[in-house]
């Protein structure tokens, strides 16, 4: 598979977005809520590279199957989401395809009584956003191809790569 961010890189720009984040909530009750799965790998090292107090937390987003449900809509699962009300919180996801998964976590999030939601994706797909959500920070802009690694999936393949590859198209 061709490597699209070498590890390196990856490492590198990591780093470079804590420098961002980490001001933004100096003295602020912050919880880094990462999605699941394919955020695991980004939030292990982000967090790592943050001097300041953070909680972690989790939330799942999965897509609802089956012809009752509206097509597209998102189940959102919880449970494993620590108290969010009167703490800031920075949504922390591997990638922004069309934005339908962050737009109903950032509305979740809210609900649950945040002072405030941020998003800071990894990877954001050129030209692919349709819903309106809006993202604070940002790892890389990629061209609109299917990647792995770093927590990106194929049928729950590959993430384990330290870098992020183009899966090729099937012909
Ligand atoms: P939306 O459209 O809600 O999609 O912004 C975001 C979710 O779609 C998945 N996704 C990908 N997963 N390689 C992947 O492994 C990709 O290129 C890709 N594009 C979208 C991913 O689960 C993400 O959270």
């Amino acid at each position: 598979m061709r490597v699209l961010i070498t590890a390196e890189r990856i490492q590198e720009r990591v780093g470079e977005l804590a420098q961002l984040i980490g001001p933004e909530y100096r003295d602020r009750p912050l919880t880094i809520v990462g999605v699941l799965t394919g955020s695991v790998m980004f939030l292990a090292d982000l967090v790592r590279r943050l001097d300041i107090p953070l909680r972690i937390g989790l939330i799942q987003a999965s897509s609802y199957r089956g012809a009752a449900t509206t097509p597209g809509a998102l189940r959102v699962g919880a449970d494993l989401l620590a108290e969010v009300r009167d703490r800031h919180v920075l949504l922390l996801d591997d990638i922004l395809d069309t934005g339908q998964t962050l737009k109903q976590l950032v509305q979740h999030l809210h609900d649950q009584g945040a002072l405030s939601v941020k998003v800071c994706v990894l990877l954001r797909k050129q030209d692919r956003q349709v819903h309106d959500v809006r993202v604070d920070f940002v790892g890389f802009e990629i061209p609109d191809e299917f990647v792995v690694g770093y927590g990106l999936d194929y049928n729950d393949e590959y993430r384990q790569l330290p870098h992020v590859a183009v899966l090729p198209r099937e012909s």
